[in-house]
């Protein structure tokens, strides 16, 4: 990577050497000079782990050349969904368009976080082989970082991932590496990883740790920042759905933090352990099959998943999920992926709920990515007589749904 941060560099650097020295002198923020003792260790012990030289400057230069890249993008947008049934009754959905990141999903801000993470955690270096265990997302998203810094990026995914993804992230340069089925995805990413000394993400493990939730333009955050304006300006209800569950506890340490009385929705696709998981307290809960709903729904509870931070789960049948998805592309006139399908789908059941005891408010969910990516999957009919499906009987159940807002069974 070209050093062109030089500028940048030169507050940060002094503070570095200085820090370095036995002992310096150190100006406190009121003026005083005093004397900093750092003690001086001739030998390291054989186990300490140090970091390599001439590193702190790759190091350095990766961490700015990310912080540019997020300086340079605009927040994504906040659709109000037009529901005029639900309106009337003062409850009105809106849409975080999580797919207009430059690579397409809610994965860009986890892609983001994660190279920050290992970055200033010292565990990614100028020669570092990068890994990842995806259902094609985050892949997509860390393909692009890893191309920024110039660094070597495999993504190990299920055979079934989608063609679009696997293109996308062959675009920014990363490799495939296809295995059977994504349960078998993370154990194969740490296998290669460890096979070259490489760093492998772990995002389910991850993501809960490396997300900044008190703020930091998190994307609760940017929610409550873009709904200021609103009739209902602090949501009722913010509705996610959940992969490595990093999006849900994000949110629901923000709401804490920042002490709102908005609810935590997760929505849960079938083959998925989440919903049940929260039902019992059992995070010893494994599935063979895995979920058909590309993103969301893990056969096992991922580390990241936190569902004491969660006041309500919705499991959503497969095919109410892709029978919404065309519903919000008939609403908005764009094409989404298949878990805003599922997001939207519990939304449409909390918002029905709100009517029902009398409650005003907003509802708030993403779209997690277009649909673009599935062109070859959900909106091919094909594909969807091939696994079963018929949509038209659910379809008309919506629409009346969101013509009435009542629910109907
Ligand atoms: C398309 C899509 N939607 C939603 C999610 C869920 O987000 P999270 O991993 O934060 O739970 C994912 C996760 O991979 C995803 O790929």
């Amino acid at each position: 990577m070209k050093s062109h941060l030089e500028k940048f560099r030169q507050g940060p650097s002094h503070g570095l050497r200085m820090s370095r020295r036995a002992s310096s002198k150190v100006r406190s923020h009121n003026g005083t000079t005093f004397q900093h003792n750092t003690p001086v260790i001739t030998s390291p012990p054989p186990s300490v782990c140090r970091p390599r030289s001439g590193d702190s400057t790759w190091i350095r230069d990766a961490v700015f050349e990310i912080r540019a890249d997020s300086h340079r993008s605009a927040d994504t947008h906040l659709f109000r969904v037009n529901m005029p049934a639900f309106q009337r009754h003062g409850v009105d959905f809106y849409l975080k368009d999580e797919s207009s990141h430059p690579t397409g999903s809610l994965k860009h801000r986890l892609a983001r976080s994660l190279f920050m993470y290992g970055l200033v955690s010292n565990m990614i270096h100028e020669d570092t082989e990068l890994f990842e265990a995806s259902s094609g997302s985050t892949a997509v998203s860390e393909a692009y970082f890893a191309r920024m810094l110039g660094l070597q990026f495999t993504a190990v995914m299920s055979k079934t991932v989608s063609e679009e993804k696997i293109r996308a992230i062959q675009f920014y340069g990363g490799k495939c590496h296809l295995v059977e089925s994504a349960s078998m995805a993370s154990s194969e990413a740490e296998r290669l990883a460890s096979e070259c000394g490489g760093y492998f993400f772990n995002q389910f493990r991850n993501a809960e740790k490396a997300t900044d939730w008190r703020g930091n333009n998190n994307i609760a955050e940017t929610i409550f920042t873009q709904m200021e304006k609103e009739r209902s300006s602090e949501p009722a209800w913010i509705v996610v759905s959940a992969g490595t569950g990093g999006t849900s506890a994000t949110i629901g340490r923000y709401l804490r933090y920042q002490n709102a009385s908005t609810k935590l929705c997760v929505a849960d696709p079938e083959n998925s352990v989440f919903y049940n998981a929260w039902c019992t307290g059992d995070r010893t809960l494994t599935l063979k099959s895995g979920s058909l709903v590309e993103g969301i729904g893990r056969p096992r509870v991922e580390e990241s998943f936190l569902p004491q931070l969660v006041d309500e789960m919705y499991k959503v049948p497969d095919v109410c999920t892709f029978a919404m998805m065309r519903k919000i592309n008939s609403l908005l006139g764009r094409k989404v992926g298949g878990s805003t399908g599922t997001n939207c789908f519990a939304a449409l059941q909390i918002m029905c709920n709100m009517v029902a005891k009398g409650e005003r408010g907003s509802v708030v969910s993403l779209i997690c990515d277009s649909g673009e990516r599935y062109a070859h999957t959900y909106y091919c009919d094909d594909w969807m007589a091939a696994k079963g499906f018929n949509l038209d009987p659910h379809s008309e159940r919506i629409d009346k749904i969101v013509n009435s807002a009542r629910w109907y069974s």
